[in-house]
Formats: structure tokens, sequence, C-alpha cells
């Protein structure tokens, strides 16, 4: 049996939580942070999101599109000058974005996160193996000899070997502290698991390594796991669904197998065209142009504009509405019309030589 294993996770649910409710469910969320000369910047902008249990979501899109923004919002680890203006994050029922939701602690017992960097995130003057058994201890609180045990065997059960379990964490390769920091994440065995680019600093087959360890350790311990990562091919390998965010907004979502077979919205066409291995037949890579956005001082219309060749004068004025098709599949762009929710054919014309943002 492994350590983390959540057999008893029911019954360690927050008050105010039901067994019964969808496991994490986003809805409207909506995050600003205040600048220094006072204008706010919206840097989540409405989103959807949720995950079912032993389910993968891929959440993709340039750097600044407001992903981490939402993990923040998720695990109440928002910067000091952030702040959830709208929307809801219901962790089977109970709202995490609104006031009185439980404190951090408890929700880091259901929803647990693997950060980049793990350098940064193990203490260095702490043994991995007592950092772990500590999260076990303080959040569940469990006897030290007990805490202890389980850290051993979830170190085990992440692949660190016997003999590593007690050095410091600058004792260990890098791919060996993203273990240990995902044996921290999973010591209070979460139902949840969120994965902020964790394995980018990685080289390729360590990256590979985490990312299979990732995948065996959602589908052992049936949690929602949501990868983000700048890399569409790891979410074509490894998730059920996918989110494409840009500028604060989700601007396409739906199955991996749908989105990444006909992408409709031109930002994800764009996306794909610079990832050829995602997309069968795609072999040219091609450089998405221009910059997104400045979020403190967005222009009217759709955020994508000024880079898309399909923009036209509605588009530089109204903001296109997210709208929820068949099969989830969900997209925000003007091009394609409201029609009756089927799901609308991928305009494809400019695409087979893309060139955003030469208009
Ligand atoms: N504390 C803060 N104060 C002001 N602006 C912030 C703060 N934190 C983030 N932002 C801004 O919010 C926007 C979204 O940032 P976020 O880190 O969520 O993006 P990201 O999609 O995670 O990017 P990356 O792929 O680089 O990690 C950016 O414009 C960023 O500059
Ligand atoms: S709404 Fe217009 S500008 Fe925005 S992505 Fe669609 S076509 Fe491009
Ligand atoms: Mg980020």
């Amino acid at each position: 049996m492994s350590a983390a294993a959540g057999a008893d996770h029911a019954r360690q649910l927050p008050e105010g939580a039901d067994a019964a409710s969808p496991l994490l469910e986003i809805r409207g969320l909506r995050v600003s942070f205040t600048l220094s000369d006072g204008r706010r910047l919206t840097a989540v902008d409405g989103i959807n999101l949720s995950v079912a249990p032993g389910e993968a979501v891929g959440l993709a899109g340039e750097s600044g599109s407001g992903k981490s923004t939402a993990v923040g919002a998720i695990m109440g680890l928002l910067a000091p000058n952030g702040r959830i203006d709208a929307g809801s994050i219901r962790y089977r029922g109970l709202d995490l974005a609104a006031k009185g939701a439980p404190l951090r602690r408890t929700r880091w017992r259901e929803i647990a996160v693997v950060f980049q960097g793990s350098l940064v995130a193990l203490n260095p003057v702490i043994k991995v193996r007592d950092q772990v058994a500590e999260a076990i201890e303080l959040r569940l609180g469990e006897p030290a000899e007990v805490a202890q045990e389980k850290a051993k065997l979830l170190l085990h059960d992440v692949g660190i070997p016997e003999k590593r379990i007690n050095a410091y964490p600058h004792q260990l390769s890098g791919g060996q502290r993203q273990r240990a920091m995902l044996a921290v994440a999973l010591s209070c065995s979460p139902a949840v698991l969120i994965g902020d680019e964790p394995t980018t600093a990685l080289d390729v087959i360590v990256q590979a390594q985490i990312l299979e360890l990732l995948d065996r350790m959602r589908q052992e311990y049936g949690l929602g796991l949501i990868l983000i990562t700048h890399d569409l091919a790891v979410i074509a390998d490894m998730c059920d669904r996918v989110a494409i965010m840009y500028a604060g907004r989700i601007v396409e979502s739906g199955s991996v197998k749908e989105i990444f077979s006909a992408p409709r919205h031109p930002y994800t066409q764009a996306l794909l065209g610079a990832a050829p291995d995602a997309r069968a037949g795609r072999r040219t890579i091609k450089v998405l142009e221009g910059h997104p956005p400045d979020l403190s001082a967005l222009p009217p219309g759709c955020h994508f504009a000024p880079r898309c060749p399909l923009a036209d004068a509605r588009c530089r004025e109204e903001d296109p509405p997210t709208i929820e098709y068949a099969d989830q599949v969900t997209l925000a762009c003007h091009r394609y019309s409201l029609g009756d929710g089927k799901l609308p054919t991928p305009i494809d014309a400019p695409y087979p030589t893309l060139e955003l943002g030469k208009r």
C-alpha cells in the first residue's frame, strides 16, 4: 500500500465540503493586482476550469497569460497586492474564493502544487525525509514516528533511492529534488495535484521521468491533475482536456483529441504551429510574432486582435464572448458564428503558412 494512498480521504474533507460535488470547479474567476501607480491589472479575467478525479487537464499559453495567477488564487497564495474580484473556486462544493474559506493549511491537504525550481521550495537546511515528515505531522496531525515512516514510504514511492532519503536538498540531483517536492505535495493524500511547469528546469530525460511519475501518481491515487506547461506535446501525451489561455482568458478549451486535431481559435492554431510534434503533419516551426498586450491598459475588442491575421473591424471593437459548444468545447472568437451550439468547422485558410503579426 502506498504511503500517500487516498483511501481515507473522504473523512478528511474540510467542513462544508460535500463528497458528491465536483472535485474542483472554477467559474468566472477574476483576479487582479494593484500596481505601484494605483492602477489595477487583471491577470485572470473570468476563467472557467474544472478537473475530475483521475483526470488530467492541461493549461497552456504564453508567458504572462495568467496561469500561475490562477494557481495562486486556488491555493490562497496570491501576492499581497493581488485579490480575487469575482468568481468561485469550488472544491467539492466548498467555495475557496469566498470570505471565510478554509485556511491555506487546510486547503493544502486537499489540493497540492508542485512548482518549477524545487531548490527554492525545499528548505535547504532540513533533510528531505524530515521535510516530508514535517508536512505530514503539521497538516495531518500524525505522531512523529508515524510521519517518519510514511515519509520514508512516500520518498520510496516517488523514486528517491533509500540511501538518499536522509540527504539535504543540495545533495540531490535536480530530478531527485523535484521527486522530493512531489513527495511533499503528496504527503497529505491530496485529491488534486497542480503542476505549475514542474519540469521546466530539467533536462529532457529527467523531464520525461518526472512526467511519467506524475502520470503514475495520477492513476495510482486517482488524483485530478492540472498540468501547466508551455510544451503542447506534453499535454497531447498526458492530458484528457486542454485549456488555452491568452491575456487572462481561456480562449479555447475542450478534449485534447478535439482541440489538437481541429484547433479553431487563431491563437491555438498559432501555438500548435509553433509545436510541430503536437500535431501530426506539421513539420515547419512557425514563430508567433508580436507580444501579449499590456494587461493594465487593454485596448477594446479581442485581446488577440493586434496579432491575429483574421482580425477585422468588429474584432477591434467588440470583445468576443466565450461560447460553449458541443463536446465541452469552448471558444472565444468572432470568426465563429454563435450558431446552434454545434461544433464550428475550423477556419484554416491562413495557417498552412502561418505568419502571425504580418498582416
Ligand atoms: N504581484 C503581482 N503584481 C503585479 N502584477 C503581477 C503580479 N503577479 C503577476 N503579475 C502579472 O500578472 C500577469 C500574469 O502573470 P502569471 O505569472 O500568472 O503568468 P503565467 O501565465 O504564469 O506566465 P509564465 O508562463 O511566465 O509563468 C503578468 O502580466 C504578470 O506580470
Ligand atoms: S475574435 Fe477576431 S481577432 Fe480575436 S481571435 Fe477571433 S478572428 Fe482573431
Ligand atoms: Mg507561471
